[in-house]
């Protein structure tokens, strides 16, 4: 009988892909997967630890998991990603329950470590980068699998298949202040160019339509061959013309990395979609320097408005951290006159929280917790209000989009347009996976409702 793995994934795309390339490597060892965790002999979370919050929420889940454990004894338990990289051999002390914690580096070794693997036998603890002696960047997944076309369960193109990311890049080299990134995910490694190439390719086989580029820092990704420096915007340009891709999408981009045949390409490159994520974090150029940037307000707000003659559509989200070590009233309210400036599409905004071994653990004026709410609160309101008035803007405009799936309101379908909005409509399940246009017919704060053209 072929054994059950239950996959949870927490935090950013990247740990999205990590999970998928690992789902797919345990289905070429004959492992399948399930939704229910109860009747599964291998269950791994993966998990983030960008914030205290994220890291708290896996000791949580894993000991609601042990209830598993108590009904089907000879289950495994394994955790994964940026905690289990950061936490190590203490997560074994918290939750003496699990079997495998492995770093977000060592993914690729589980298949085989499961094959020996009991409950019974003593906990595996694998961390850090795999053994690496020539040298080369190691690529999280071999490259050269046999990646059979059946491996992903897709009778009809499911939304993983029909809008898949691909990892171009680990880790980090940028050590904003704040980020604990860097020493749990490594300095920064570009995949071989061709390899990539290799996996979009085999993407749009499957039936992708869109592919989302992913790295801690997409813009800096490099690759030498033979002697050719490949870059970003070769990468783009090669996966940009494939035939059969409709659209492209990257992130997470760095703004003190943006050379102009970037800002270029979206006015040259068709498939590149018209939307961009560019992290500001704050708009206090105090606050930058503090987090070591390396922009200040002027050089962003001068790039975005290049992007923007460059691209008028140009759909721009954000992130943004309040209450920064040090971050007085001023340098919010800076942050808050450079949301009404830029008119961001949508922002991801966070409390500022310590994390271990970063720089910004150890500054001085930490911000009180009730301030850094009511910080974050009335920034949120601002965006909201910005986001609903670009929203209400495109009632009874037509807009081109990928229909996705089939949405939570019965008979609805969700979609996605080009500038990433989301938007809803009825329309009949077969239209799952083309790319249709609607008629926008009413806004809300994260998404749209719309009718067919
Ligand atoms: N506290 C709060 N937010 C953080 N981020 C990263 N580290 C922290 C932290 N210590 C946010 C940044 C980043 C996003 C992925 O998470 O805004 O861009
Ligand atoms: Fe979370 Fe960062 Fe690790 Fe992604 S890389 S899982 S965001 S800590």
């Amino acid at each position: 009988m072929t054994k059950r793995l239950f996959i949870t994934t927490y935090g950013c795309q990247m740990n999205v892909y990590d999970s998928e390339r690992l789902a797919e490597q345990m289905r070429l060892s004959g492992w399948s997967l399930t939704l229910k965790p109860e009747e599964a002999d291998f269950i791994f979370v993966n998990t983030c630890s960008i914030r205290e919050k994220a890291a708290q929420r896996v000791i949580g889940y894993l000991n609601r998991l042990r209830s598993y454990k108590f009904k089907n004894p000879s289950l495994i338990l394994g955790v994964g990603g940026c905690v289990a990289e950061q936490e190590g051999h203490e997560l074994l002390r918290r939750a003496p329950w699990l079997s495998l914690v492995a770093g977000p580096g060592r993914l690729a070794e589980i298949p085989s470590l499961i094959e020996t693997l009991t409950a019974q036998s003593p906990p595996v603890v694998v961390s850090g980068r795999a053994n690496n002696s020539d040298n080369k960047p190691l690529p999280l997944f071999s490259p050269r699998l046999p990646l059979k076309d059946d491996c992903l369960e897709q009778t009809k193109p499911d939304r993983s298949a029909l809008t898949p990311f691909l990892t171009i890049m680990t880790g980090c080299n940028n050590y904003c202040a704040y980020c604990v990134v860097p020493y749990l995910r490594g300095p920064e490694t570009s995949r071989p160019f061709f390899d990539i190439i290799e996996e979009a390719k085999i993407l749009l086989n499957r039936g992708a339509k869109e592919i989302t580029l992913l790295g801690q820092n997409v813009n800096s990704y490099h690759y030498n061959h033979n002697g050719e420096n490949l870059n970003f915007v070769s990468l783009l340009k090669q996966i940009g013309h494939l035939p059969s891709l409709r659209r492209l999408r990257f992130t997470t981009s760095h703004p003190k990395d943006f050379p102009s045949q970037l800002v270029n390409l979206f006015h040259s490159l068709p498939t590149l979609c018209e939307h961009l994520h560019l992290p500001l974090q704050s708009g206090s150029d105090n606050i930058l320097k503090a987090m070591g940037r390396g922009y200040d307000r002027a050089s962003y707000t001068e790039l975005v408005d290049r992007l923007r003659q460059k691209q008028p559509n140009l759909a721009l989200s954000t992130d943004i951290i309040v209450g920064f070590p040090g971050e007085t009233e001023d340098d919010y309210l800076q942050t808050m006159e450079t949301l009404r400036q830029v008119e961001f599409d949508f922002i991801f905004s966070f409390k500022y929280s310590d994390r271990p071994m970063t720089k910004a653990n150890f500054m001085e004026g930490k911000i009180e917790e009730g301030e850094k709410a009511r910080r974050l609160n009335l920034l949120q309101a601002l965006q909201k209000e910005i986001t609903l008035r670009k929203h209400h803007g495109l009632i009874g405009r037509k807009i081109e989009v990928l229909v996705e799936g089939p949405a939570r309101n019965p008979g609805q379908l969700t979609s996605k347009s080009r500038d990433f909005k989301r938007i809803n409509f009825y329309g009949p399940s077969e239209l799952i996976g083309s790319i249709v246009t609607l008629i926008v017919t009413e806004a809300w704060p994260v998404s749209l409702m719309g009718r067919l053209s």
